[in-house]
């Protein structure tokens, strides 16, 4: 068990990966993203998994490779938009980590990925309505999961990181 691991979630386009490099640069913790874990593992596309072998299988993977990923410490993981609707995925990052919650308006995540193809939950459904609806059924799941919740609309990835390493340091004590 280690709680030193720290375990970035939230919706797609809170920016879990611009935040995950920019702990990695003044932490020096390995980073590990866990979409770019299973595309390496399956060398395939989130895309063409979730087409050619559809979403269960996708989660599946996805817990899979969690776990695996969770064997090591210190690291700091960029989880799936999807990562915490599973309640078993939820109870092992408790255990290994430090769940940090990224959120962000419907309108701001929009921005963020509007030009982006590689989410293949969005790729039919890129509009704000959708985002919104889809942000709404999770939300719970999203809170429930979080020992700390940090909001990203209209802040600079300095601010971000800054607050992330004050609230852990606070809560937790040094890294
Ligand atoms: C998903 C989010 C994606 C990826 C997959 C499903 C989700 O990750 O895991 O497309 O269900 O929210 P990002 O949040 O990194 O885009």
């Amino acid at each position: 068990m280690d709680k030193n691991n720290i375990l970035l979630t939230g919706f797609m386009g809170t920016g879990k990966t611009t935040i995950s490099h920019e702990l990695h640069r003044i932490t020096k913790m390995e980073e590990i993203d866990l979409d770019a874990y299973i595309v390496e593992k399956m060398n395939c596309s989130i895309n063409d998994i979730f087409e050619k072998q559809g979403e269960t299988f996708f989660r599946n993977l996805e817990t899979d490779c969690l776990k695996e990923i969770l064997k090591k410490k210190n690291i700091i993981l960029s989880c799936g938009g999807g990562t915490v609707l599973r309640t078993k995925n939820v109870d092992l990052m408790r255990q290994n980590g430090k769940i940090v919650l990224l959120t962000a308006e419907p309108q701001t995540i929009y921005d963020r990925v509007r030009n982006h193809t590689e989410r293949p939950l969005l790729n039919q459904n890129m509009n704000v309505e959708y985002i919104a609806e889809l942000l709404e059924k999770r939300k719970n799941a999203y809170f429930e999961a979080a020992d700390m919740i940090i909001c990203t609309d209209g802040r600079n990835t300095a601010d971000i990181c800054q607050e992330i390493l004050m609230k852990i340091e606070k809560i937790f004590g040094k890294i």
